[in-house]
């Protein structure tokens, strides 16, 4: 059981994940709902913020809540549309700034008797960003710090636990907005800070236990950080109930199948591991077009998937790895996300999608899963793994995929990948691997030219996947790791390093 938690009414801000991330870190539990798809109020809720938004009150479909629900009843913070929202709703005024209210800018006046602005520094920098402003408040509510350019950079109602900012405390330009949101949560509402990995193990574990009692479950394995620890929770949870199924798909990383495996075991993990390499090969066979290729993986996993399934016997659920990020996308105020995967409607739904779903890591951001993953015993080598995508090498092979590409390619990559281990520098990068092109290229090797294959490398640093910039990686460390590719490798006489930022490319070359 969680036991408190603060509710986010998310109006469509590009930063309402980073107030839940900022609300987080000061282990404090909190959800985010779309302001028009409010679950009924938890008991344990201690208080809401609203969030921003692209829109302005001022439109006719403006989003809007009956703030009545929560005003009075517990504290509320709106932050910056949220904020107009409430001034206009008490009938104050917001109208268009009619100067630029985007970027820095410093508190010069603060109410600091105020429990909101509570240890803030007079000249405290925050980040604006909103095309309208606060003209008037309504007459019951009083500013508490203004800015030279916005009289009304945060409110209060008088005499209520009702604050507004117009400011967004969650990002890091605005360097004292994480005391202000401490201030809020801790102070206001009252918050005991006691949302922990650890807590988050326990009550999750005992909850696991309750829903699922002796039932059986199903779960694949991919190798990665949440597929893995969504089974060490279940596992803990229900022991050798739980089924883990880890498929050689063939597009692996070199010995990757036999190490994670043997991983999983040591952990105790109840795992068969299915080599269906055949089975991919030979529905990829002759298949050029990235998509093409996706699809007739995703589809041959459901194939193999649901073959394993079937013999476990009783099997009532599907335990899965989905984390936070991929829930809100699917229920943010922007719509549904358009990444359902539609081969998996494609002649009816397999037998163990109708399996009841588990998830447990679905309330969770990814640093905290590997916090998670922390706290249960994973080890560094499955927890620090960079990302690797689904369909594995096949997109990292241009063009059609054959056995004897993807065995060059994995020496390839092993190389780069050990050489960056060897080096410390693989902690430094977000993502790296190597690229096999369809492309020959002419050599000299002794006294004879080679015709063969060019492989690029591509390494980068990035926070999220979202954006990316190459990696830089030393001179010295790609001179000696080209030698080393060429003269291991047969069939390689050329390699290439990919100076290319994302945008315009994306990190994968299909
Ligand atoms: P891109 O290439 O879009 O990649 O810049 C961003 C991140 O997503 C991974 N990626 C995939 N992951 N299935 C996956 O599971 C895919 O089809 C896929 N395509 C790209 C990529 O490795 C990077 O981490």
């Amino acid at each position: 059981m969680i036991t408190e938690q603060i509710l986010i009414l998310d109006f469509g801000s590009q930063f309402t994940q980073l107030i839940a991330r900022r609300v987080r870190e000061l282990n404090v539990y909190c959800e985010i709902h779309p302001y028009n798809n409010i679950p009924p109020i938890a008991a344990n809720t201690k208080g809401v913020i609203l969030s921003g938004s692209p829109c302005s009150v001022r439109d006719a479909d403006a989003p809007s809540v009956d703030l009545t629900a929560f005003r009075h009843h517990m504290p509320v913070l709106g932050v910056c549309y949220g904020a107009q929202l409430m001034a206009q709703k008490g009938g104050g005024e917001v109208k268009p700034s009619s100067i630029r209210e985007y970027g820095r800018a410093r508190l010069n006046e603060i109410d600091l008797a105020n429990r909101l602005m509570h240890g803030l520094d007079l000249n405290s920098q925050v980040w604006m960003s909103h095309g309208d402003t606060i003209t008037s408040l309504p007459a019951d509510f009083e500013v508490i710090a203004s800015t030279e350019t916005v009289r009304v950079a945060a409110f209060q109602a008088t005499g209520e636990a009702t604050y507004g900012i117009q400011f967004h405390p969650e990002v890091t330009h605005s360097t004292q907005g994480k005391q202000l949101l401490k201030n809020f949560v801790v102070d206001i509402c009252g918050c005991s800070q006691d949302w922990t990995a650890e807590s988050f193990v326990d009550t999750t574990v005992a909850g696991l236990q309750a829903q699922l009692g002796t039932d059986k479950v199903v779960l694949g394995l991919s190798g990665g950080v949440d597929s893995s620890v969504a089974a060490m929770l279940i596992h803990r949870a229900i022991g050798a109930n739980l089924y883990c199924v880890f498929v050689d798909n063939g597009l692996l990383r070199k010995d990757e199948f036999e190490g994670v495996l043997d991983s999983y075991k040591t952990l105790g993990l109840n795992v068969k591991g299915v080599d269906a390499k055949d089975q991919f090969y030979h529905a990829l066979a002759g298949l050029s077009d990235p998509e093409a290729k996706r699809k007739a993986i995703g589809k041959t996993f459901i194939d193999v998937f649901d073959q394993e399934a079937h013999l476990i016997e009783n099997v009532a659920w599907l335990g899965q790895g989905t984390i936070y990020p991929d829930v809100i996308e699917s229920v943010s105020v922007k719509g549904p996300s358009a990444t359902i995967k539609s081969h998996h409607n494609v002649g009816g739904l397999p037998d163990f999608m109708k399996l009841k779903v588990v998830e447990p890591l679905n309330t969770l951001f990814k640093d905290e899963v590997r916090l998670v993953g922390r706290t249960l015993g994973l080890p560094n080598h499955i927890l620090g793994r960079h990302p690797f995508p689904g369909p594995g090498l096949a997109i990292r092979i241009l063009g059609d995929v054959t056995a004897e590409k993807v065995a060059i390619l994995q020496q390839v990559d092993a190389l780069f990948i050990d050489g960056l281990r060897r080096e410390g520098l693989y902690d430094q990068v977000w993502q790296a691997g190597a690229m096999l092109l369809p492309v020959q290229s002419v050599g000299v090797m002794g006294d004879e030219r080679t015709y063969e294959r060019v492989v690029a490398l591509r390494a980068v640093t990035s926070v999220d996947g979202m954006t990316a910039d190459w990696a830089h990686l030393p001179y010295t460390f790609l001179a000696d790791i080209s030698n080393e590719i060429i003269n291991k490798v047969k069939g390689v006489n050329r390699v290439v390093y990919d100076i290319s930022s994302k945008p315009p490319a994306t990190i994968e070359w299909e």
